[in-house]
């Protein structure tokens, strides 16, 4: 069973230019269930002529942010603590016009990798110190769609994580969710292929979102 939420309209660029979506898969399993719901997203993506990129956050280096609260707030520039992947995924993101945010849930949580890199996407703002106000957000307006899947065929396993998702997302980040993709019931690499309706359903929807009259 797939749940495919569209939260907001879809978007479209009208400029014409090939749309650039990049997804992150946050499990360390590759071509399993998250991995493939990616690649059934990517592929409606590219079947509306986007390019695309798929990051898998385990294959990074993404040190653990040591909340300095300093150098990073101070402009709008990177983590002077750390010279890791996220010099290179920051910049990814802030230049794509779609981001896909995948996990598996682990412990009622999305995975751990992606927290950490969420932790350390807080250069993304700059920060006022004085005034306690954030007065630059790079990733502000930026286009996201969440997708989880889990092992438990209840579908209100990922209510909890989806919130927190939902909440890092929109809150923290200011970005617009304009998907949610759902898929309870898998355990193993492969169980996804079990379902396809959920596999089309990414397509669909990343067809949709890619889509530029
Ligand atoms: C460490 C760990 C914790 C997990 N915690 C949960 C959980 O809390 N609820 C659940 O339904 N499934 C849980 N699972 C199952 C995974 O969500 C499930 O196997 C998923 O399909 C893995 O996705 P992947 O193939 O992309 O790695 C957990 C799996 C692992 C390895």
């Amino acid at each position: 069973m797939v749940e495919v939420r569209i939260l907001l309209p879809y978007f479209y660029t009208p400029g014409g230019y090939p749309l650039k979506v990049i997804a992150f898969v946050a499990s360390p399993r590759k071509q399993g269930n998250t991995d493939t719901l990616v690649t059934s997203f990517l592929q409606g993506a590219q079947d509306r002529g986007a390019e695309t990129e798929k990051i898998y956050l385990y294959d990074c280096t993404i040190n653990s942010c040591q909340g300095c609260y300093r150098n990073c707030w101070l402009g709008p520039g990177d983590c002077t603590r750390f010279h890791d992947d996220m010099n290179h995924l920051i910049p990814a993101m802030i230049t794509s016009d779609l981001i896909l945010f995948a996990s598996p849930v682990y412990m009622a949580s999305y995975s751990s990798q992606l927290s950490v890199f969420f932790e350390r996407c807080i250069p993304v703002h700059h920060v006022d110190l004085e005034r306690k106000i954030i007065v630059g957000n790079r990733l502000k307006g930026k286009n996201a769609v969440m997708a989880l899947v889990h092992d438990s065929p209840n579908p209100a396993t990922a209510d909890l994580p989806f919130r927190s998702l939902e909440h890092t997302l929109q809150n923290n980040f200011q970005m617009n969710i304009v998907g949610k993709l759902h898929v309870p019931g898998v355990r193993d690499k492969g169980d996804i292929a079990h379902k396809p309706e959920c596999l089309r359903e990414a397509f669909l929807l990343a067809e949709k979102l890619c889509y530029q009259p």
